[in-house]
């Protein structure tokens, strides 16, 4: 029974898949989960083990809160909650940073070969995922993470400083002004042709940072001078993830710089997604 005054778990959770649903999402229910698990602070397995537990107070407020930035304005889960699961860690994000995507993982899992003590560069880090995932699973790898923005490395820094990971962070324009000291570079960089990018989902265009997502007017604009840059150093491994279709000319971009042993990758929805690229 829920208490006069109080409304149940189930109940607020199917008003909030209605709205959510309403509002444009592909994943209304599992987005109410994680919303009213926040709110209440617990978690999505307490909310199926007690569906009759009430709902109240503060918890009410901040869940209607909520759900009305998801439903109404398309405010990603992550950003609402301020958090998003990446590998085995818990990464803090907010509208500072991308929300690290299941994709990328892909990268982490392709780097995890790399050779022992092997230096590495995240470039493009945003939030610290890549970079501090690696860390996580692979802590004789040398880590560095770069990015342009500031305002992502402090994200990048916070999560490194809670998590107990040690990373070098650095800010610099791909790898201008950074060290020649690097075996390999890990990058989710920019790969969206601009002109696309008001056609994406709200939860993208609206809330994303643009320049975390903006890879000029081909797309690869960015990803060009990033292979470029990595051919005139030590680097010897590239791992590049890239947008839907752009394998044949990222390859090509490889290549013409020297990179000559390209292998395609697959994510688990089974898109080409990611390059590996050695000379
Ligand atoms: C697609 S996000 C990837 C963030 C993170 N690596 C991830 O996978 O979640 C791209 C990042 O590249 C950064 N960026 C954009 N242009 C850059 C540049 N010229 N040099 C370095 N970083 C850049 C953005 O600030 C943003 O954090």
């Amino acid at each position: 029974m829920t208490p006069r005054g109080a409304v149940s778990v189930r109940d607020a959770l199917d008003g909030a898949v209605t709205a959510i649903g309403a509002g444009g999402s592909a994943s209304p229910r599992l987005d109410a989960e994680l919303l009213l698990a926040d709110a209440l602070g617990t978690t999505r397995e307490r909310l199926h083990t007690d569906p009759d537990a009430p709902v109240r107070g503060a918890a009410v407020r901040a869940f209607q809160s909520h759900v009305r930035r998801r439903a109404v304005d398309r405010e990603p889960v992550a950003y609402i909650v301020g958090h998003r699961a990446f590998r085995r860690l818990e990464l803090a994000v907010d509208a500072r940073v991308l929300v690290p995507r299941p994709e990328t993982e892909l990268l982490v899992e392709l780097a995890l070969a790399l050779p022992a003590r092997a230096r590495v560069l995240d470039c493009c880090c945003g939030g610290g995922a890549i970079a501090l995932a690696l860390k996580d699973e692979r802590p004789d790898l040398e880590l560095c993470g770069s990015d342009v923005d500031a305002d992502a490395l402090a994200v990048a820094e916070a999560n490194a400083a809670r998590l107990g990971l040690e990373v070098a962070w650095r800010q610099a324009d791909l790898l201008t002004g950074l060290p020649d000291a690097f075996d390999a570079i890990v990058a989710n960089a920019p790969y969206v042709e601009r002109a696309t990018i008001p056609t994406l989902e709200p939860e993208i265009s609206r809330h994303e940072p643009r320049h975390a997502l903006d890879g000029g007017p081909s797309g690869l604009e960015t990803l060009a001078r990033l292979i470029e840059q990595a051919s005139s150093t030590t680097v010897a491994t590239l791992i590049l993830e890239h947008g839907q279709g752009q394998e044949h000319k990222v390859a090509a971009l490889c290549r013409a710089a020297g990179y000559t042993n390209v292998t395609h990758h697959r994510d688990l929805a089974r898109t080409v997604r990611a390059l590996s690229a050695s000379r």
